[in-house]
């Protein structure tokens, strides 16, 4: 198994081909995605939300990220797997970071870890990227520090926000990164930052200039209604189909129309002639 890796989705960027990212969080997904032709499956943190019913990301931590990207690794044949760090993972101390990131690639068998900007995400990316991990960053609306940004809104409207947004992804080029995730921010701005840096741009709610995109997979699918961000494309309606299927079922086993002859298992006569002797 020859999986891609980080400096093969940086080479993209060079031959100015697209970078396709989405999320996974469990085996089959991870193997359908895979076998679609994906180049980065991200194990999202959003897996709080989409799978876990929780209200926020910074819910889960390392126990839940490494079982979901075990589950992710072992589906994925093609793909580069990113294991997304969660809160408090490597936000407290720096050697603590470079320890958690080890058991994404180590124990899950990720290729790359991926970690959101704070204010001393510096120092953390240049450690774990010394220590031989690749390091996706994520700027713009940074889930877990939403709160510190005004909440779920769009970053970089203004002249003075967009310029930190542009030296924070210079400063992460600077520390390592092999890519960074832009999250909520205008097209404008998402394009100047892809044009001024080397490392290839993979957008989520940053328009159609970044090197790739990146989207949650549930909301692709139609899998998950609690909320649908305004950059969300939904391609297909899953919820309908699964629902219709199930409901379809449900019918059948009432009806006794399920499970058919050709479901089930035989015994033969003789044998259950002996049975019905032996009882007497
Ligand atoms: O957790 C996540 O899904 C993300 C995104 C970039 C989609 O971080």
């Amino acid at each position: 198994m020859v999986r891609i890796t980080p400096q093969d989705i940086c080479h993209k960027k060079k031959n100015q081909e697209k970078v396709v990212a989405l999320t996974a969080y469990d085996y089959s997904m991870a193997r359908l995605i895979d076998q679609a032709g994906v180049h980065i499956v991200l194990v999202g943190d959003s897996v709080a939300n989409v799978v876990l019913g929780l209200d926020s990301t910074k819910e889960v931590g390392m126990a839940e990220m490494l079982h979901h990207a075990k589950a992710v690794s072992r589906g994925v044949q093609n793909a580069l797997v990113v294991g997304d760090m969660p809160f408090e993972s490597y936000q407290v101390d720096v050697s603590l970071a470079v320890d958690n990131a080890k058991k994404f690639i180590e124990e899950a068998g990720c290729g790359a870890v991926k970690l959101e900007w704070f204010d001393q995400c510096l120092e953390v990316t240049q450690a774990v990227v010394k220590s031989g991990i690749a390091v996706m960053g994520h700027i713009g609306l940074t889930p877990q520090t939403a709160e510190a940004l005004g909440g779920f809104k769009v970053q970089g409207k203004d002249a003075e926000s967009a310029k930190k947004l542009m030296d924070q992804a210079k400063a992460l080029e600077k520390a390592g990164c092999f890519s960074l995730v832009l999250e909520c921010i205008p097209e404008r701005i998402a394009q100047y930052i892809t044009e001024n840096i080397s490392i290839p741009t993979i957008g989520i709610g940053a328009g159609v200039h970044c090197d790739g995109q990146v989207l949650v997979v549930h909301d692709i699918l139609g899998l998950f209604d609690r909320f649908r961000p305004k950059f969300v494309k939904q391609y297909v309606d899953l919820s309908a189909v699964i629902k219709k299927a199930v409901h379809d079922y449900k019918i059948d086993v009432i009806a006794e129309r399920f499970p058919g002859k050709e479901h089930g298992f035989a015994i033969n006569e003789q044998e259950f002639e002996l049975l019905k002797e032996g009882e007497k």
